[in-house]
């Protein structure tokens, strides 16, 4: 199995998202990530639907939309209009995951729960059958560029044996301060999507990073 690369558009320079987007594209990135933030659930605002609307045309990009928002249920059918693939809520965001999760998977498109650095996967114990995705924050949400918190490294591993123990399909995406030098070890503990940001648009031969978290071969 080969782990999937995500690289976060957030990170990118928001002048030339087209040719940003082509450029993870030629570089082998498998999804494309982006982080919505409404100023609410965090203190930043990036982008909504209509940016994602006028990227569609120019990528065949699976399309990973994070939402980083405070009431996600108001916001799924703008993004699915959009053309998003797949929409990651986070879990803290709302007290109806189960209803939300439905009604994302009821418009056709892959449906995620994201959780905090300080969320236990207890919150996803009664979800799971509707879960495509699991997303485990490795920073607090709210901006690129930050440090991986490794306290969060046993998460991993624990939402990994869920899913091996459940028997189910589910990717276990990775999130924050992924680079170089961790990712391996995040690999190892279990994650097939791994995020990066800074790591990929803003390091020395970034772009190179894409390629080589590919090629990453462990022991199963
Ligand atoms: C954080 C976002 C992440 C972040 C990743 O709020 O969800 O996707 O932008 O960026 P890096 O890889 O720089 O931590
Ligand atoms: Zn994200």
């Amino acid at each position: 199995m080969t782990v999937k690369v995500a690289p976060s558009l957030l990170s990118a320079d928001f002048g030339r998202l087209r040719d940003e987007i082509k450029r993870i594209e030629a570089h082998g990135a498998d999804w494309v990530h982006l982080d919505v933030m409404d100023g609410h659930f965090v203190p930043s605002i990036t982008i909504g639907p209509p940016v994602v609307k006028s990227l569609r045309p120019h990528t065949g990009l699976f399309m990973d939309a994070h939402l980083m928002v405070s009431d996600p249920e108001n916001h799924i059918g703008p993004f699915v209009d959009a053309g998003v693939d797949l929409l990651t809520v986070q879990a803290e965001a709302t007290a109806h995951l189960d209803r939300i999760l439905r009604k994302i998977k009821e418009q056709g498109i892959m449906a995620g729960a994201a959780l905090n650095p300080a969320s236990s996967p207890d919150l996803l114990e009664y979800v799971w059958p509707l879960l495509d995705l699991v997303l485990v924050m490795t920073v607090n949400p709210g901006a690129g560029g930050q440090q991986f918190i490794p306290a969060v490294m046993p998460k991993i591993r624990a939402v990994a044996e869920q899913i091996k123990f459940r028997g189910l399909s589910t990717e276990l995406e990775v999130d924050g301060g992924v680079n170089r030098d961790n990712a391996r070890e995040i690999i190892e503990a279990g994650a097939t999507v791994l995020v990066a940001g800074s790591a990929v648009f803003k390091a020395e031969n970034g772009m190179g990073l894409i390629g080589e978290v590919k090629s990453i071969e462990i022991q199963s």
